[in-house]
């Protein structure tokens, strides 16, 4: 077999990890799980669960990475025993049903740039930005953007881990954080952005105490999404890390950039949204907040086609980022197990996922159902069963890995896996049941009413 890739420089996996956790999670979906979840209630919540599970979480995953140097499924293999060298295999259907989805989601907002580029955005009434969402959102041009955007991700992965992801997301970082600042900038000179804050920024308890079965999985889903865990993106990130680094740094410095960021899209995007169409707005945007209200603000406003063009490439190019961690995994694993070459296998892994999404550009109902399983779901079971293997099979093996290139660890690798055995466990099961109780309604209603239609 060929010699393993390493990163090569120290911040290339800094700025990959991070490139990956911020994505279509940051800007599309967390504005709309924070729509669902109340405003700042949600948001309290989120961010108690980055803090306790997602700090936790992610370590979990770095030292089953780094411990290894494989990819999900061969890592597992090896560090595990019985039923538990399995869960790999769990990570690799895991990765298929994101990217399927997510690929169709980021074709949304290429073509939403191209718009830019081409007409300019002409829809300031809500009617006629909803009528532009539904045309880009299903039909010949979700599925030509699908294409597109495949297209891309395929091609970075295919160059390979320091010509591709490294060189691409050292770019891409940088850029998003700059074009969200100066849409937050923007966002504080509109009239509607004192009650924007408001909203986003002082949580209702009452809300919180009364609806704690949905905000719950909803934010814990929402945690592990937005930090790519659960299905083995920072396994295969770490496993081409080397023993010097400190894994406690570097997931802090991650965290903080993808919960920064994430916290700043609701800065840039919710006093758009409440100053175009009001704060009950805010709580009704669904999969198409960031569409309607935007493009209809971009209409709006001088210097909004510009605007618009910044922010539509970079949700395009977050997403691009975090798509190829997705990918990566998949084709890690093939040229791991069957070592066979990296284009090869980028070729048959990316056309079997663009071949899976093709029915969600067709009917937005499959995107429900993909998006559903994914995150009231597998992420959290994925996430689970590393969570018990480290906690409680081979927490040794586990501490060992953590304590290595950090000076003194004294008690905090015991702190650490106390955390994982106990406050994570339990949140995850609740997590999972209430999930799995969510996802069983919305298969009974929304997905047996399309069905019968
Ligand atoms: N974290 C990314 C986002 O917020 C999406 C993502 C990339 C992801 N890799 C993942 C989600 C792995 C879950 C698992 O858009």
């Amino acid at each position: 077999m060929s010699e393993r890739e390493t990163w090569a420089t120290r911040t290339g996996f800094i700025f990959a990890a991070v490139g990956s956790a911020v994505g279509l999670g940051n800007i599309w979906r967390f504005p709309f799980a924070v729509g669902e979840g109340g405003g700042a209630a949600f948001l309290l919540v989120y961010l108690l669960f980055i803090a306790i599970i997602g700090f936790p979480a992610i370590l979990v995953e770095f030292v089953i990475g780094r411990r290894t140097n494989l990819n999900p499924v061969g890592a597992l293999q090896s560090l595990a025993t019985g039923p538990w060298r399995y869960i790999g295999y769990l990570f690799l259907a895991t990765g298929f049903a994101i990217m399927a989805y997510y690929s169709v989601v980021a074709g949304w907002f290429v073509r939403y740039f191209v718009i830019g580029i081409t007409d300019g955005y002409t829809v300031a009434d809500p009617d006629s930005a909803a009528a532009l969402f539904g045309s880009v959102s299903t039909g010949m041009d979700a599925l030509l953007y699908h294409i597109v955007f495949m297209a891309a991700v395929i091609g970075v992965v295919a160059v390979g881990i320091r010509d591709g992801i490294e060189k691409a997301v050292k770019f891409m970082v940088p850029a998003i954080i700059i074009l969200l600042v100066v849409l937050a900038a923007y966002g504080a000179t509109l009239s509607g952005a004192g009650e924007a804050y408001a909203y986003y920024l002082s949580p209702d308890f009452g809300v919180i105490a009364a609806e704690w079965q949905t905000l719950l999985p909803l934010a814990a889903g929402q945690a592990f999404f937005t930090l790519s865990l659960g299905m083995g993106v920072m396994i295969t990130y770490a496993s081409y890390l080397g023993e010097d680094r400190n894994l406690v740094k570097d997931a802090l410095t991650i965290i903080g950039f993808d919960t920064g960021i994430a916290v700043l899209v609701g800065f840039a995007v919710f006093p758009i949204i409440i100053t175009g169409a009001g704060v009950e707005a805010a709580g009704e945007e669904t999969v198409n907040a960031v569409f309607v209200s935007l493009a209809a603000a971009f209409s709006d406003i001088t210097g909004g086609r510009i605007l618009g063009l910044l922010f539509f490439g970079t949700v395009a190019l977050a997403a691009l980022s975090s798509a190829i961690s997705i990918l990566e995994v998949v084709v890690s694993y093939i040229i791991d197990q069957f070592d066979v070459d990296r284009r090869p296998a980028t070729a048959v892994a990316g056309s079997g996922i663009f071949l899976l999404g093709i029915p969600v550009t067709q009917d937005l109902i499959f995107l429900d159902l993909l998006d559903g399983f994914v995150n009231d779901f597998l992420l959290v079971l994925g996430a689970l069963l590393l969570v018990l293997l480290v906690g409680w099979v081979i927490p040794d093996a586990g501490r060992d890995e953590l304590a290595k290139g950090i000076t003194d660890i004294g008690k905090r690798g015991d702190i650490w896996l106390w955390l994982v055995r106990i406050p994570l466990v339990v949140v995850l099961v609740v997590t999972l049941a209430l999930g799995i109780e969510g996802y069983h309604e919305f298969l009974t209603g929304p997905f047996s009413e399309w069905l019968a239609s």
